[in-house]
């Protein structure tokens, strides 16, 4: 053998050992190209054919053949390190890029406030416009002005917080009858949603602040004609198709007064225990507006005339959604928000 021929064997296995060791995908199959390509045996054979060559030689063929073990030794370390590094990402938790994202609720709309909505979308067609009024409120349109004779024992059906000097918290949505009366000429028909507030214990149907939805109409010849026909209609609308009734009552500020009641939504009028048997469940308070309320906010009562109603809201979403306790409309408990909110 020449040092020429030595030469190409070296250049030879370079290349043939970098190509095995490079082709490796793993720790074993690197191993088993180690034995392969850099055995024992083979630098051996190295060893041999370096010692056979002309003593001139073996120098330059000594540098050749330690030139050849530091590039196989390179090529495997440089091997062992990428199969290391892609082992340790394929043995990370496994992140599966396909796998369609938890679904999260991102709330919605209360049941009282998908009520209201629908109470206020169903009276709008009928040509009702939104009208607010304040929370705290005056003694005089709270009351007074709603024909409550000072000390009546009708406001004792309204247990009141009072603020001082003469200002209180609206226990019902009824002042706004008189600050639209105020404000605005008949014909007037509105809608005045809001919340108000009575001295009730909280309990599973009370609370201490609830909504309330007040209608008001004032044209001339408004009669109880109209107050019915559209309190009925409006019951069809909202529950579907349903029976209703009304029933005398007594409020200051209109007279006569009816409460209206719907079939019972539970047992469709059988009678249950929601409906203590009755087979009748209350929904609203209406009449017509009482002469001396159209005087007290300065409408002439010989022209004109009107019907009102008040309903609770929270009450009609107890109805709809078949609730047990109001509590669960006012404790803001996601467990139950998250099957009623919209
Ligand atoms: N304001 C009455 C209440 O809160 C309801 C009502 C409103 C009754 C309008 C008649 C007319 O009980």
């Amino acid at each position: 053998m020449t040092i020429d021929e030595f030469r190409t064997r070296v250049e030879s296995h370079k290349a043939e050992a970098s190509q095995h060791i490079l082709g490796a995908l793993d720790a074993n199959a690197l191993e088993e190209q180690r034995t392969h390509v850099w055995s024992r045996t083979v630098q051996q054979s190295f060893s041999k054919a370096l010692g056979e060559l002309p003593a001139d030689d073996r120098r330059e063929a000594g540098r050749l053949f330690n030139e050849l073990k530091v590039h196989v030794e390179a090529v495997l370390e440089s091997r062992r390190a990428e199969i290391a590094s892609l082992q340790h990402a394929l043995d990370k938790p496994k992140l599966d890029l396909t796998m369609p994202a938890r679904a999260r609720w991102r709330g919605g709309k209360h049941p009282v406030t998908l009520v209201i909505d629908e109470i206020v979308a169903i009276f709008r067609e009928l040509g009702f416009t939104v009208a607010l009024g304040p929370e705290s409120e005056s003694e005089w349109y709270n009351f007074s002005a709603l024909n409550f004779p000072a000390d009546h024992p009708a406001m004792d059906m309204h247990d009141t917080f009072y603020l001082g000097e003469g200002a209180l918290l609206r226990t019902h949505t009824s002042p706004v009858q008189i600050r639209t009366l105020q404000s605005s000429p008949p014909p007037i028909r509105i809608l005045a949603p809001g919340t108000v507030f009575r001295r009730d214990p909280f309990d599973a149907s009370h609370a201490p602040a609830f909504a309330q939805v007040e209608g008001l109409a004032v044209d001339e010849g408004i009669s109880f004609v109209d107050l019915k026909a559209t309190l009925t209609l409006f019951a069809q609308k909202f529950f579907g198709k349903t029976r209703t009734r009304f029933r005398p009552s007594y409020f200051p500020f209109t007279e006569p007064s009816a409460e209206m009641d719907v079939e019972c939504r539970l047992c469709g009028g059988r009678g249950c225990s929601a409906c203590k048997g009755t087979g009748w469940m209350e929904i609203l308070g209406s009449g017509m507006v009482h002469p001396s309320v159209l005087e007290a906010a300065g409408i002439d009562s010989e022209r004109y005339t009107g019907w009102a109603f008040g309903m609770g809201p929270g009450r009609i979403a107890m109805l709809r959604y078949g609730l047990p306790d109001i509590r669960l409309l006012y404790d803001s408990d996601i467990r139950f928000l998250e099957q009623v909110a919209e």
